[in-house]
């Protein structure tokens, strides 16, 4: 016996509420709440299990579990924690467009290539759709199987009795249970559904990847929704005008949530891009005023970016801060300690802040490089060329350590960087052919970076920068 009662969940953060409301009170978003059905066994009809469950010594457990599938694509392989595990439930979400479908599409192709089933299911796009977009691809492999379907009975029996090495749902926002009200894309659904898929993963150990849309308007209940299900959630971001595409783990109970892949959208869809920052500094090589690189840490791995700054006099009452790739709060902090500190005026400038290539950095690392590129706008002086900028920026313009300044500076100096600022104190080793300069203050690393006196900015005291 059953019965249902009657929840409240946001179709962005996935909160429960007992009561409806206008307003999410647990991420703030209105309109966003839907009626949930949560079924609970009635009273009275729980019976205890005859063989009790045993405890095991954590040391008896065994390390070697299932082998994980590998697969062609390392940048693929690296955010899945090392490849496909049997029986997982991985999310991808992403904006609609994003090119999540042409990544599954590449990863089914890379495993029907070697002689293994991938079933396809696909509640959006039609049979021939599918098939034009995975021939342009070039990955029209006889071991793809494609369905055509959004009830949940129908996949379910189709993956048990199919028993692929990889079943993918595109999209998670497309599939019914009967057996449940609400739409499609309904938190219900979308709940109740992906629960169903998780506990056939594990029954019959088959990976099962869903395609999760994330959309702005909470239209349809998003991934957030899914989040605490699932094994794995990926997110693959980037501009769809641009070419870069960037998957990041978000959670992931077989690896690191920290890992990102970097991919290239192109005609014949996606390619891994093993070193983006290759990619990402081809333009910055050619020094002007306003540009500068630092080296951001993505999980294990230095990324060298780029980043843009255009210190604009206007005569508008409202001065604009626009950040692209950059928390707008940190871009604030560091106009206040550029202010505060160096005695510089943004009052009647607008600022603009771009990331290169669309990339987003979250890292405080990239503070100083960020404070840098203003400066050098303002005041029409490039930084020297082949420089690359590392250090969080304190409130009192202290100049702070950070994490794995080696690796940084190792990949700075394997892509023709020639110097590089660096936080004071560090013990960081030094690639050969970096010439690196310690800072202690946002004061040493302005004079260190522009050695003559400046025409307009800052007297900077005890740096030896004057104005002139
Ligand atoms: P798609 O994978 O359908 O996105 P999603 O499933 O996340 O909604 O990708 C669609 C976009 O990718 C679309 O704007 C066209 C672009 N694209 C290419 O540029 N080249 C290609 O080879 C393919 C397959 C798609
Ligand atoms: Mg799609």
């Amino acid at each position: 016996m059953t019965k249902s009662t009657i929840t409240f969940v946001c179709t962005e953060c996935g909160g429960e509420s007992l009561r409806w409301a206008g307003q999410c009170p647990h991420c703030r978003a209105w309109n966003t709440l839907q009626e949930f059905q949560v079924r609970k066994a009635a009273s009275g009809t729980r019976t205890r299990s005859t063989t009790p469950s045993k405890a095991i010594r954590l040391s008896d457990v065994l390390s070697d579990a299932a082998p994980r599938r590998a697969l062609d694509w390392d940048e693929l392989n690296r955010v899945l924690g090392g490849g496909i595990v049997p029986g997982s439930l991985v999310l991808i979400g992403g904006e609609p467009g994003v090119g999540k479908s042409t990544l599954l599409m590449h990863a089914a192709a890379q495993i029907a290539r070697s002689d293994q089933k991938v079933l396809y299911v696909s509640g959006e796009e039609s049979a021939q759709q599918i098939r034009l977009r995975a021939q342009r691809m070039g990955a029209l492999e006889p071991g793809i199987l494609l369905l055509a379907e959004n009830d949940l009975d129908a996949i379910c029996d189709s993956i048990r009795v199919e028993e692929p090495q990889l079943a993918i749902v595109d999209s998670i926002q497309t599939v019914t249970d009967a057996g449940f009200e609400g739409s499609a894309g309904s938190v219900t659904q979308v709940r109740e559904s992906a629960a169903r898929l998780m506990r056939l993963a594990k029954e019959i150990g088959v990976p099962i990847f869903l395609v999760g849309h994330v959309t702005k308007d909470g239209s349809i209940a998003g991934p957030r929704v899914l989040e605490h299900i699932v094994d794995t959630v990926l997110y693959l971001e980037g501009d769809r005008r641009q070419e870069l595409r960037i998957l990041r783990a978000m959670k992931n109970r077989f690896g690191s949530a920290e890992e990102i892949g970097v991919f290239a959208m192109g005609e014949g869809g996606l390619e891994e891009v093993p070193d983006p920052s290759a990619l990402l500094l081809s333009a910055a090589l050619t020094a002007s005023p306003g540009t500068s690189v630092v080296a951001a840490l993505e999980g294990t791995r230095p990324l060298l970016v780029e980043i843009q700054s255009l210190v604009n006099a206007t005569d508008n009452a409202m001065v604009r801060r626009i950040a692209n790739g950059i928390d707008i709060n940190r871009l604030h902090m560091v106009l206040a300690v550029l202010e505060k500190r160096l005695d510089f005026k943004f009052g009647k400038s607008d600022i603009f802040v771009n990331v290169a290539g669309g990339v987003r950095v979250t890292e405080p690392a990239a503070d100083l490089g960020l404070a840098l590129s203003i400066v050098s706008n303002q005041n029409n002086r490039p930084l020297p060329d082949g420089l690359v900028v590392i250090g969080e920026l304190g409130l009192a313009g202290e100049v702070r350590r950070v994490g794995q300044l080696e690796r940084r500076l190792q990949e700075a100096a394997r892509h023709g960087l020639t110097r590089a600022l660096i936080p004071s104190g560090g013990k960081a080793g030094r690639p050969s052919g970096l010439d690196v300069v310690e800072v202690a203050t946002l004061a040493e690393a302005v004079s260190a970076a522009f050695p003559s006196p400046m025409k307009s900015g800052a007297f900077i005291k005890g740096a030896g920068v004057t104005v002139s």
